[in-house]
């Protein structure tokens, strides 16, 4: 079943805390030289259109980036700041980029990137928006195909988990398949993102994950003063492993304008 299509909810208040925080760890892990392979096991369609029907139905970008800009809330020269000024240069100034894209745009030509989605329009969407030698899309399975690549070359890496959350047996799939990944590829920094539900499904998975014990676990979740309905999200979570040293730091600092 592939029903969800992110067109709707691109640049929504969750999207901007996953993505400000992804573009920092981004930016942390390109302080380096050495390269790295980054992995997405759901990419989406790369690019988003903010003034399209899908966007404008649901209107959930109005209290995600558009306020978080008219704000001011991100510092001159912030990373998820630069991912959306480089795709709106090329993409018109009311594109938004998704993961992939500010995946695209903070890495480097040496790092490898590898991103996974299966559904037929996104995957289509996906390959012609990132076309470059270092970007690699297949349309296949997130994690088996991520674990299939796992450990890649370069070793160095972070992969980000982006499900949809459409079943509820999604949640146990990220709880089975993210201490795999750590065992199959340590050294990775592991990001996941789940939202907050009312009906709280959210925490088994997480406990499951916690009692994985691996290295360099954080939790980290902001609730939303809004809801948009009594069945709509309240909040946005990230789970990590090998998370970088001191970057527990960013995480506290998170601030929703
Ligand atoms: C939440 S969206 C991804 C958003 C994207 N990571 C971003 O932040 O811009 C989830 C995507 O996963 C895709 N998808 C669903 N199940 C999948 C699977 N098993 N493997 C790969 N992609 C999948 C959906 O088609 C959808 O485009």
């Amino acid at each position: 079943m592939l029903s969800y299509q992110h067109a709707y909810h691109a640049g929504n208040a969750a999207d901007v805390h996953k993505h400000t925080i992804l573009a920092q760890l981004l930016a942390r892990l390109t302080e380096k030289a050495k390269p790295l392979t980054y992995m997405e096991t759901h990419a989406g369609r790369g690019i988003y259109d903010l003034s399209n029907t899908e966007a404008e139905k649901t209107g959930e970008a109005r209290n995600g980036i558009v306020r978080l800009l008219e704000r001011n809330g991100l510092a001159d020269g912030h990373p998820y700041l630069r991912a959306i000024e480089i795709t709106r240069r090329g993409f018109g100034p009311t594109s938004y980029p998704g993961s992939p894209m500010i995946a695209r745009t903070l890495l480097r030509p040496d790092d490898q990137i590898h991103l996974m989605e299966l559904h037929p329009q996104e995957h289509a969407a996906l390959k012609r928006v990132l076309r470059a030698p270092n970007v690699h899309i297949h349309r296949r399975d997130g994690y088996e195909g991520v674990l299939a690549i796992a450990p890649p070359t370069p070793r160095r890496g972070m992969v980000l988990i982006d499900p949809s959350y459409e079943i509820k047996d999604e949640y146990e799939d990220v709880a089975a398949f993210l201490p795999r990944l750590h065992r199959k590829w340590a050294e990775a920094v592991i990001m996941l993102w789940y939202p907050i539900l009312p009906a709280c499904r959210h925490e088994t998975m997480a406990a499951t994950i916690e009692r994985a014990g691996l290295k360099g676990f954080l939790r980290h979740e902001i609730r939303f003063a809004e809801t948009t309905s009594e069945r709509g999200i309240q909040g946005s979570g990230l789970i990590f492993a090998n998370l970088p040293h001191g970057f527990d730091s960013v995480t506290r600092a998170y601030a929703w304008p």
